[in-house]
Protein backbone atom coordinates (compact mmCIF):
# COMPACT_ATOMS: atom_id res chain seq x y z
CA UNK A 1 0.00 0.00 0.00
CA UNK A 2 1.22 3.28 -0.55
CA UNK A 3 0.00 5.65 2.14
CA UNK A 4 0.40 8.85 0.73
CA UNK A 5 -2.15 8.04 -2.28
CA UNK A 6 -4.84 8.71 -0.01
CA UNK A 7 -3.71 12.22 0.01
CA UNK A 8 -4.34 12.84 -3.84
CA UNK A 9 -6.64 15.28 -4.73
CA UNK A 10 -9.27 12.56 -5.52
CA UNK A 11 -8.62 11.45 -2.64
CA UNK A 12 -9.32 13.34 -0.53
CA UNK A 13 -13.19 13.46 0.73
CA UNK A 14 -12.73 9.93 1.06
CA UNK A 15 -9.95 9.86 3.50
CA UNK A 16 -11.20 12.75 5.60
CA UNK A 17 -14.66 10.96 5.71
CA UNK A 18 -13.39 7.55 6.88
CA UNK A 19 -10.53 9.22 8.91
CA UNK A 20 -13.27 11.38 10.96
CA UNK A 21 -16.22 8.77 11.00
CA UNK A 22 -13.14 6.11 12.92
CA UNK A 23 -12.59 9.21 14.92
CA UNK A 24 -16.18 9.76 16.27
CA UNK A 25 -16.77 5.93 16.68
CA UNK A 26 -13.50 5.89 19.08
CA UNK A 27 -14.11 9.26 21.07
CA UNK A 28 -17.46 7.53 21.51
CA UNK A 29 -16.70 4.05 22.11
CA UNK A 30 -18.84 2.78 19.57
CA UNK A 31 -19.13 -0.95 19.08
CA UNK A 32 -17.16 -2.53 15.83
CA UNK A 33 -18.00 -1.47 12.27
CA UNK A 34 -19.84 -5.03 11.62
CA UNK A 35 -21.24 -5.06 14.90
CA UNK A 36 -23.16 -2.05 14.39
CA UNK A 37 -23.72 -3.50 10.82
CA UNK A 38 -25.26 -6.43 12.22
CA UNK A 39 -27.60 -4.43 14.55
CA UNK A 40 -28.48 -1.98 11.42
CA UNK A 41 -29.54 -4.92 8.91
CA UNK A 42 -31.80 -6.87 12.38
CA UNK A 43 -33.48 -3.44 12.44
CA UNK A 44 -34.06 -2.55 8.97
CA UNK A 45 -33.83 -5.51 6.87
CA UNK A 46 -36.33 -8.12 5.25
CA UNK A 47 -35.70 -11.72 6.74
CA UNK A 48 -35.17 -14.37 4.15
CA UNK A 49 -34.10 -11.61 1.01
CA UNK A 50 -31.50 -11.02 0.38
CA UNK A 51 -31.24 -8.04 -1.68
CA UNK A 52 -32.99 -6.61 0.88
CA UNK A 53 -30.03 -7.12 3.56
CA UNK A 54 -27.35 -6.17 0.58
CA UNK A 55 -29.73 -2.51 0.03
CA UNK A 56 -29.40 -2.39 4.14
CA UNK A 57 -25.60 -2.60 3.78
CA UNK A 58 -25.45 -0.34 1.50
CA UNK A 59 -27.46 2.21 3.11
CA UNK A 60 -25.43 1.80 6.41
CA UNK A 61 -21.87 2.30 3.93
CA UNK A 62 -23.44 5.87 2.15
CA UNK A 63 -25.79 7.21 4.93
CA UNK A 64 -24.27 5.94 8.86
CA UNK A 65 -20.67 4.78 7.92
CA UNK A 66 -18.13 3.79 5.23
CA UNK A 67 -17.96 -0.29 4.74
CA UNK A 68 -14.85 -1.83 3.08
CA UNK A 69 -17.66 -4.07 1.14
CA UNK A 70 -17.33 -5.04 -2.50
CA UNK A 71 -20.46 -2.95 -2.95
CA UNK A 72 -22.71 -2.39 -5.80
CA UNK A 73 -20.97 -0.80 -8.60
CA UNK A 74 -17.76 -2.76 -7.78
CA UNK A 75 -20.27 -6.32 -7.09
CA UNK A 76 -21.37 -6.54 -10.87
CA UNK A 77 -17.56 -7.79 -11.54
CA UNK A 78 -17.62 -10.75 -9.39
CA UNK A 79 -21.29 -11.58 -10.12
CA UNK A 80 -20.05 -11.63 -14.38
CA UNK A 81 -18.38 -15.23 -13.31
CA UNK A 82 -21.73 -16.60 -12.70
CA UNK A 83 -21.80 -17.30 -16.51
CA UNK A 84 -18.13 -19.12 -16.16
CA UNK A 85 -19.11 -21.54 -12.96
CA UNK A 86 -20.37 -25.05 -13.15
CA UNK A 87 -23.54 -25.88 -11.24
CA UNK A 88 -22.77 -26.52 -7.73
CA UNK A 89 -19.42 -24.20 -7.87
CA UNK A 90 -17.41 -24.28 -5.11
CA UNK A 91 -16.11 -20.65 -3.80
CA UNK A 92 -13.39 -19.29 -1.48
CA UNK A 93 -13.37 -16.21 0.13
CA UNK A 94 -10.18 -14.85 2.00
CA UNK A 95 -11.58 -11.67 3.95
CA UNK A 96 -16.10 -11.75 5.00
CA UNK A 97 -16.07 -8.57 6.83
CA UNK A 98 -19.81 -7.92 7.05
CA UNK A 99 -20.48 -10.90 4.55
CA UNK A 100 -21.78 -8.30 2.31
CA UNK A 101 -20.27 -10.37 -0.66
CA UNK A 102 -20.64 -13.89 0.32
CA UNK A 103 -24.53 -12.68 0.17
CA UNK A 104 -24.07 -11.58 -2.82
CA UNK A 105 -21.72 -14.30 -4.58
CA UNK A 106 -24.60 -16.99 -3.20
CA UNK A 107 -27.40 -14.98 -4.13
CA UNK A 108 -25.75 -14.86 -7.57
CA UNK A 109 -24.29 -18.58 -8.27
CA UNK A 110 -27.22 -19.64 -6.98
CA UNK A 111 -28.52 -22.67 -3.91
CA UNK A 112 -26.22 -25.43 -5.25
CA UNK A 113 -23.09 -22.90 -5.25
CA UNK A 114 -21.38 -23.52 -1.79
CA UNK A 115 -19.05 -20.43 0.03
CA UNK A 116 -16.10 -21.37 2.21
CA UNK A 117 -15.20 -17.90 3.76
CA UNK A 118 -12.26 -17.18 6.09
CA UNK A 119 -12.28 -14.23 8.26
CA UNK A 120 -9.79 -13.13 11.19
CA UNK A 121 -12.24 -11.17 13.18
CA UNK A 122 -14.12 -12.46 15.90
CA UNK A 123 -16.90 -9.17 15.49
CA UNK A 124 -16.62 -9.65 12.10
CA UNK A 125 -17.09 -13.30 11.96
CA UNK A 126 -20.52 -13.03 14.10
CA UNK A 127 -22.08 -10.05 12.26
CA UNK A 128 -21.48 -12.20 8.49
CA UNK A 129 -23.60 -14.74 10.21
CA UNK A 130 -26.07 -12.57 11.84
CA UNK A 131 -26.49 -10.81 8.28
CA UNK A 132 -26.46 -14.42 6.28
CA UNK A 133 -29.06 -15.81 8.41
CA UNK A 134 -31.32 -12.92 8.00
CA UNK A 135 -30.79 -13.21 4.63
CA UNK A 136 -32.06 -16.90 4.64
CA UNK A 137 -28.48 -18.31 3.40
CA UNK A 138 -27.23 -19.81 6.37
CA UNK A 139 -26.96 -23.63 4.80
CA UNK A 140 -24.51 -22.23 2.02
CA UNK A 141 -22.00 -20.34 3.42
CA UNK A 142 -19.64 -21.54 5.59
CA UNK A 143 -17.84 -18.59 7.92
CA UNK A 144 -14.27 -20.11 9.67
CA UNK A 145 -12.52 -17.98 12.25
CA UNK A 146 -8.59 -17.66 11.79
CA UNK A 147 -5.78 -16.36 9.87
CA UNK A 148 -5.82 -17.39 6.29
CA UNK A 149 -2.59 -18.73 6.14
CA UNK A 150 -3.06 -21.32 9.01
CA UNK A 151 -7.06 -21.57 8.15
CA UNK A 152 -6.19 -22.92 4.24
CA UNK A 153 -3.63 -25.46 5.35
CA UNK A 154 -6.52 -26.99 7.47
CA UNK A 155 -8.87 -27.04 4.25
CA UNK A 156 -9.21 -30.32 2.52
CA UNK A 157 -6.96 -30.34 -0.91
CA UNK A 158 -10.18 -30.46 -2.97
CA UNK A 159 -10.12 -27.57 -5.35
CA UNK A 160 -12.63 -24.54 -5.71
CA UNK A 161 -14.06 -23.17 -8.96
CA UNK A 162 -13.87 -18.81 -7.76
CA UNK A 163 -11.57 -17.99 -5.21
CA UNK A 164 -11.91 -14.40 -4.06
CA UNK A 165 -9.22 -12.65 -2.61
CA UNK A 166 -10.55 -9.39 -0.65
CA UNK A 167 -8.50 -9.39 2.66
CA UNK A 168 -5.28 -7.58 3.49
CA UNK A 169 -3.43 -6.65 0.12
CA UNK A 170 -0.24 -7.63 1.32
CA UNK A 171 -1.68 -11.25 2.11
CA UNK A 172 -2.97 -11.53 -1.71
CA UNK A 173 0.65 -13.17 -2.83
CA UNK A 174 1.53 -15.30 0.15
CA UNK A 175 -1.87 -16.78 0.55
CA UNK A 176 -2.40 -17.58 -3.74
CA UNK A 177 0.96 -19.37 -3.41
CA UNK A 178 -0.53 -21.23 -0.51
CA UNK A 179 -3.63 -22.31 -1.96
CA UNK A 180 -1.72 -23.75 -5.00
CA UNK A 181 0.66 -25.47 -3.06
CA UNK A 182 -2.05 -27.08 -1.09
CA UNK A 183 -4.50 -27.72 -4.81
CA UNK A 184 -7.54 -25.69 -3.85
CA UNK A 185 -6.87 -24.85 -7.57
CA UNK A 186 -7.54 -27.03 -10.75
CA UNK A 187 -7.01 -25.95 -14.66
CA UNK A 188 -9.63 -23.05 -14.83
CA UNK A 189 -10.05 -22.11 -11.60
CA UNK A 190 -10.75 -18.50 -11.20
CA UNK A 191 -9.03 -16.21 -9.14
CA UNK A 192 -10.86 -12.57 -8.47
CA UNK A 193 -8.71 -10.22 -6.13
CA UNK A 194 -10.19 -6.47 -5.37
CA UNK A 195 -8.66 -3.60 -4.56
CA UNK A 196 -5.27 -3.99 -7.25
CA UNK A 197 -5.71 -0.47 -8.29
CA UNK A 198 -3.17 2.30 -7.54
CA UNK A 199 -4.17 3.63 -3.64
CA UNK A 200 -4.10 -0.43 -2.34
CA UNK A 201 -1.71 -1.29 -5.23
CA UNK A 202 -0.82 -4.90 -4.41
CA UNK A 203 2.35 -4.69 -6.51
CA UNK A 204 3.96 -8.58 -5.52
CA UNK A 205 0.73 -10.04 -6.36
CA UNK A 206 0.18 -8.56 -9.99
CA UNK A 207 3.68 -8.95 -10.70
CA UNK A 208 2.74 -12.84 -9.20
CA UNK A 209 -0.18 -13.48 -11.42
CA UNK A 210 1.06 -11.58 -14.63
CA UNK A 211 4.45 -13.52 -15.17
CA UNK A 212 4.57 -16.41 -13.14
CA UNK A 213 3.17 -18.14 -15.70
CA UNK A 214 0.59 -19.97 -14.17
CA UNK A 215 -2.55 -18.12 -15.43
CA UNK A 216 -4.43 -15.75 -17.94
CA UNK A 217 -5.09 -12.19 -16.11
CA UNK A 218 -6.94 -9.81 -16.78
CA UNK A 219 -7.35 -6.13 -15.00
CA UNK A 220 -11.05 -4.02 -15.17
CA UNK A 221 -11.06 -0.90 -13.65
CA UNK A 222 -13.60 0.18 -11.26
CA UNK A 223 -14.06 2.60 -8.26
CA UNK A 224 -13.05 2.05 -4.30
CA UNK A 225 -16.54 0.95 -2.78
CA UNK A 226 -19.10 3.98 -2.27
CA UNK A 227 -16.59 6.34 -3.79
CA UNK A 228 -15.60 7.48 -6.95
CA UNK A 229 -12.13 6.92 -6.27
CA UNK A 230 -10.22 4.80 -9.04
CA UNK A 231 -9.96 1.42 -7.76
CA UNK A 232 -9.62 -1.96 -9.94
CA UNK A 233 -9.81 -5.39 -9.93
CA UNK A 234 -7.34 -8.65 -11.81
CA UNK A 235 -8.86 -11.79 -12.69
CA UNK A 236 -7.07 -14.22 -13.22
CA UNK A 237 -7.61 -17.68 -14.67
CA UNK A 238 -5.57 -20.84 -13.62
CA UNK A 239 -3.85 -22.58 -16.29
CA UNK A 240 -1.94 -24.89 -13.90
CA UNK A 241 1.60 -25.31 -13.26
C1 LIG B 1 -12.18 -5.68 2.55
S1 LIG B 1 -12.78 -6.55 3.92
C2 LIG B 1 -13.67 -7.87 3.15
C3 LIG B 1 -14.91 -7.41 2.46
C4 LIG B 1 -15.83 -8.51 1.98
N1 LIG B 1 -15.13 -9.44 1.13
C5 LIG B 1 -16.98 -7.91 1.21
O1 LIG B 1 -16.77 -7.51 0.06
O2 LIG B 1 -18.09 -7.82 1.77
C6 LIG B 1 -11.31 -7.34 4.50
C7 LIG B 1 -11.53 -8.33 5.63
O3 LIG B 1 -10.38 -9.18 5.65
C8 LIG B 1 -10.16 -9.57 6.98
N2 LIG B 1 -8.78 -10.08 7.08
C9 LIG B 1 -7.62 -9.38 7.04
N3 LIG B 1 -6.55 -10.18 7.13
C10 LIG B 1 -7.04 -11.45 7.21
C11 LIG B 1 -6.44 -12.72 7.33
N4 LIG B 1 -5.10 -12.87 7.36
N5 LIG B 1 -7.23 -13.81 7.39
C12 LIG B 1 -8.59 -13.68 7.33
N6 LIG B 1 -9.22 -12.48 7.23
C13 LIG B 1 -8.47 -11.39 7.17
C14 LIG B 1 -10.41 -8.30 7.78
O4 LIG B 1 -10.65 -8.59 9.14
C15 LIG B 1 -11.62 -7.73 7.03
O5 LIG B 1 -12.82 -8.11 7.65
Amino acid sequence: MKPWRFLAPNMLGFTWRTLSQALVDKLKGAPSRPVQVAAYVAEHAERGNPASVLATIDRFAREVRWLMNIGPDKGPLVQEMAGRLPTGARILELGAYCGYSSIMMSNTFGDAASITSIEVDADAVDSCRRNVEVAGLSNRITFIHGPSSKVLETLDAQPFDLVFLDHWKDLYKRDLEIIENRGLLKQGSIVVADNVGDVFNPAEYLTYVRECGHYDTENREATIEYTNAPDAVEISVYKGR
